[in-house]
């Protein structure tokens, strides 16, 4: 048995608070019986008590993007099929069994949603800031998630909120959008000048901080998802033929020295990612390399299943690269055919394998690591 402040486990994933609380949120009387049914994921016997997701399109569908429609800028309305489940946080988040995981916008602010899970997360969203740009850049993702751990210190006490903030996870996948904006088409940032060293080496930097802030709100359960093979996106391959005749796509239609970029990064923040766990000893910070993964499917597609590496399954033009998914109905019949969905985001097909191998390193092993995301569910914090 373990004691912490006023809590005691008995039973793993079981709570039972020995001090007596009552909290009144919305007019609802938030009992000792209610947290613990809501925060412990009894029926799963998880040991997480949620997760809390941030990031880009590779985790918001546009649900959480305040005016999406108005302020896309590149031609896809539809990053994803209608719904953040097909996306990769949400596929993992069912595998644990957290199914309740509500966009932060479209949360009322009770304490219940905050308890079942909140996705900061947005569509376009950058790891810089980028002034009046922004979409929901890292940092005000980060101030979102403090506010709500804030609502928990004030309507739990104290040691539960950090129980609860403690047995989290929380996910974070940035990075991709910031090399789509700021460095290949380096709309705002002159100073960036094409230097990819310096380049990854701010996001990075960035990043981390990030890792450090939440560890500083008492998460100790946190996976970090690299940026995917870029070079490999419908759009990024299309572009580089109309200013290089395709001289720089390689056998697979990938653009190696976009890829390249996206390496170093993926590099120096796995690295980062094993200081830091070396830093906090009692906090778990996974990194997935979903560009490993998403290469081994395209190097050998027909034995992942898939049929098409190249194209877009919603798009227009020639590989369906020139505009992207407008709308659902103009998608290709079999997406789970295809490596892409649309210009930039791959199928849900190729997010269910990277599910699956981030859970039980199958069928494609070490895409995380120190540990997979079933050891992590698992591990005590
Ligand atoms: C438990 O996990 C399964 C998926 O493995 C999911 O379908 C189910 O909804 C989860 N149960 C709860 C109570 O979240
Ligand atoms: C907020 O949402 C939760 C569930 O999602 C619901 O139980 C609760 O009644 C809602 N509260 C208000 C004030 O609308
Ligand atoms: C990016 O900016 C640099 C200098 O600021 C310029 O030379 C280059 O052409 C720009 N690249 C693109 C793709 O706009
Ligand atoms: C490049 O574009 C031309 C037509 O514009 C097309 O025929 C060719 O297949 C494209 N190459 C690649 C690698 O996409
Ligand atoms: C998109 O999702 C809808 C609703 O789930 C489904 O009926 C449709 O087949 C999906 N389309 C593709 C291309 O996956």
């Amino acid at each position: 048995m373990r004691k912490r402040g006023s809590l005691v486990y008995s039973l793993p994933g079981v709570v039972m608070l020995m001090c007596k609380f009552i909290s009144i949120v919305h007019g609802q009387q938030y009992t000792e019986k209610t947290v613990s049914k809501v925060t412990f994921n009894e029926r799963n016997g998880s040991l997480v008590s949620a997760l809390f997701v941030l990031g880009d399109s590779s985790v918001d569908c546009g649900d959480n993007t305040l005016f999406y429609p108005l302020l896309h800028g590149r031609l896809s309305l539809h990053p994803c099929n209608g719904s953040d489940a097909t996306l990769l946080p949400q596929l993992i988040a069912e595998k644990i069994g957290l199914t309740s995981i509500r966009p932060f916008y479209a949360q009322n602010g009770s304490l219940t949603e905050v308890l079942g899970g909140l996705n900061f997360g947005s569509t376009q969203a950058t790891i810089m800031n980028q002034g009046s740009f922004s979409h929901q850049s890292l940092n005000q993702q980060l101030r979102q998630v403090s506010e709500s751990l804030q609502l928990l210190q004030l309507q739990l006490s104290e040691n539960s909120a950090t129980e609860f903030t403690k047995s989290s996870i929380f996910f974070l996948s940035f990075g991709k959008e910031d090399y789509i904006d700021l460095f290949l088409h380096n709309s705002s940032s002159p100073m960036l000048n094409h230097d990819a060293q310096y380049f990854a080496t701010i996001l990075v930097n960035q990043m981390t901080n990030a890792m450090r802030y939440l560890y500083e709100a008492n998460a100790r359960k946190i996976i970090c998802l690299g940026v995917l093979p870029l070079g490999c996106t419908p759009r990024i391959a299309w572009e580089s033929n109309q200013t290089s005749n395709g001289d720089d796509i390689n056998g697979n239609g990938c653009v190696d020295n976009v890829n390249d970029w996206i390496l170093e990064y993926n590099r120096m923040l796995d690295e980062h990612i094993v200081q830091l766990n070396a830093e906090f000893s009692d906090a778990h910070i996974v990194f997935c390399d979903v560009y490993s993964g998403i290469l081994e499917i395209i190097n050998k597609p027909r034995f992942y299943g898939f049929e098409d590496t190249k194209s877009a399954c919603c798009g227009l033009g020639l590989n369906g690269a020139m505009l992207g998914c407008i709308s659902t109905e103009m998608a290709c019949n079999q997406a789970s055919s295809h490596v892409w969905w649309d210009l930039y985001n791959p199928t849900q097909a190729v997010n269910s394998i990277l599910a699956e191998a981030a859970w039980s390193n199958q069928p494609i092993p070490d895409i995380c690591r120190p540990l997979t995301i079933h050891d992590l569910v698992n591990t005590k914090t």
